[in-house]
């Protein structure tokens, strides 16, 4: 570990600008080895309430910086990130475990974010309307929403910040972020960088602790006007409930079952690259990964010899070592869902094409899987594994697959191939959905609006629409005089 050896490597919160610590310490682990590679302050709720107060007056003051001002400071985070990709990249690899290679490319999506934003904050414009009575007329604004907080998850340690601080930073918010216990480290690592943007005090901070204890103070705290989540349906569900009280601002970033349908049109080895890329992103440890891989009976003999093939020859090992194409999950229980689904499809049929083993690395280790003959209804299909598992369902019609691919409580990501445009208008039309791949497993991008229908969430994060979440409209009725 030479983690020390970097400034931007902190284990204390930010707090209205400075680094706040306790006796009381969370452990971070490296979930390669289970070895403990720093501690963080378990703050308690009174600290959280003083930490809104802190932003509460930090957003009076830049809500009225100009937007350009604003933009520049977001701007100037975003080259700072950009320069640390390798240091930032090393934190992540060590608390998430994550492979290096995908842990510069998340810096790189958690930057573009950022740069996104920054520009945004320019355009956050009104609209001037007719009047509906002689003499008036109407101007609509949009203004800050207020204090924020962001409740963000171990998967993607930079990135499920970034989406949500910089667009709240643009539109004039200050924002508080509570990490997932799990990766405090590149959070309080991008807090560092947001001082030295620029960022004045109280307008970013990140706490840590324990996420109940913070969820809980920050929607009891009037003060707070908007919560950000991402992370579990149950949690964002029992959040929704806990700022019901006083009707706050909600985005949700939920749970995902994602189908990824392979029709017999399609360009077999084109869907094999594309459920690759999709399904083994940061070990299957992602909302939008495919959970149900339905392939249709003409295709799937020459799908499943050419995705076993490629799904052997995947490097698992730590991340830090060279060419290594899937790391650890981020705990044991995590594993223990992976086995959990693999034990019952088997039992309702099952085949085994590939691993299907914990592996002897240590506990939080288990081997990219296929399976096939999987049962529509197999736990597998019905819950979201979050671990390298690909269950191949067959099917027999178009029909038939949208069913299939529809009968889910969650409507986040859907992937198909097909070759016939009109099939794919047909089902992209048909399939319940926030986000549909044609052709491609590879679908998050800022300028896109990611998020999710039915259970899998309220909102969207990135495009245009991204800061909308962060402003409140004001409608304004004008009536003139002497007209
Ligand atoms: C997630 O798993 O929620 C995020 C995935 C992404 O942004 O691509």
């Amino acid at each position: 570990m030479t983690l020390n050896n970097t400034t931007i490597f902190k284990q204390a919160c930010l707090i209205n600008g400075d680094w706040m610590t306790t006796s009381d310490r969370l452990d971070v682990t490296n979930p390669a080895s289970n070895e403990v590679i720093a501690t963080v302050p378990n703050i308690d709720g009174d600290t959280i309430n003083k930490a809104v107060d802190a932003a509460e007056a930090a957003f009076k003051l830049w809500r009225k910086v100009p937007a350009p001002e604003r933009g520049e400071i977001v701007r100037r985070w975003h080259d700072l990130i950009v320069a640390h990709t390798d240091v930032l990249a090393e934190i992540m690899c060590c608390e998430q475990g994550k492979p290096l290679s995908e842990a510069k490319g998340e810096i790189a999506y958690a930057a573009s974010y950022v740069k996104w934003f920054a520009e945004e904050a320019m355009r956050i414009n009104g609209e001037i309307l007719p009047g509906a009575a002689a003499g008036t007329h109407i101007r609509v604004s949009r203004e800050p929403v207020g204090v924020c907080a962001a409740i963000t998850p171990w998967n993607f340690p930079a990135a499920m910040i970034t989406r949500k601080v910089a667009p709240a930073l643009a539109a004039g918010c200050a924002i508080i972020v509570k990490p997932a216990s799990q990766t405090p480290l590149t959070a309080l690592a991008l807090g560092e960088l947001g001082i030295r943007a620029g960022i004045p005090k109280g307008v970013l901070q990140v706490v840590t602790g324990k996420a109940s204890v913070i969820g809980d103070a920050l929607c009891k705290n009037t003060k707070v006007r908007k919560l950000s989540f991402t992370g579990s349906t149950e949690v964002g569900s029992h959040l929704m409930a806990q700022c019901s009280h006083d009707v706050k601002k909600l985005s949700l970033e939920l749970g995902g079952n994602a189908p990824f349908i392979v029709f017999d049109d399609a360009d077999i080895d084109r869907a094999v690259e594309g459920l690759l890329k999709a399904k083994f992103r940061n070990a299957g440890q992602t909302c939008i990964s495919p959970n149900r891989v339905y392939v249709h009976n003409a295709v799937i003999e020459t799908f499943q010899t050419k995705l076993v093939a490629k799904v052997n020859a995947l490097k698992v090992g730590n991340g830090l070592d060279d060419g290594v194409d899937i790391g650890p999950l981020i705990d044991a229980p995590a594993v223990d869902k992976v086995i959990e689904h693999v034990e019952n499809a088997l039992r309702n049929g099952a085949k085994l094409l590939a691993g299907g083993q914990r592996l002897a690395f240590g506990s939080n280790w288990y081997a990219p899987t296929v399976l096939t003959d999987v049962s529509a209804t197999a736990q597998c299909a019905c819950e979201e594994t979050f671990g390298p598992l690909v269950p191949i369902i067959p099917f027999a019609s178009e029909e038939q697959v949208i069913g299939y691919a529809n009968d889910t409580p969650f409507g986040l990501a859907a992937y198909f191939y097909t070759d016939n445009l009109h099939r794919a208008q047909r089902v992209v039309d048909e399939i319940e959905s926030g986000m549909v791949g044609i052709n491609t497993g590879v679908i998050s991008a800022a300028n896109a609006p990611f998020g999710g229908v039915k259970a899998s969430g309220l909102g969207r994060e990135g495009a245009h629409v991204g800061i909308e979440e962060y402003l409140e409209m004001k409608y304004q009725c004008y009536a003139m005089k002497n007209l």
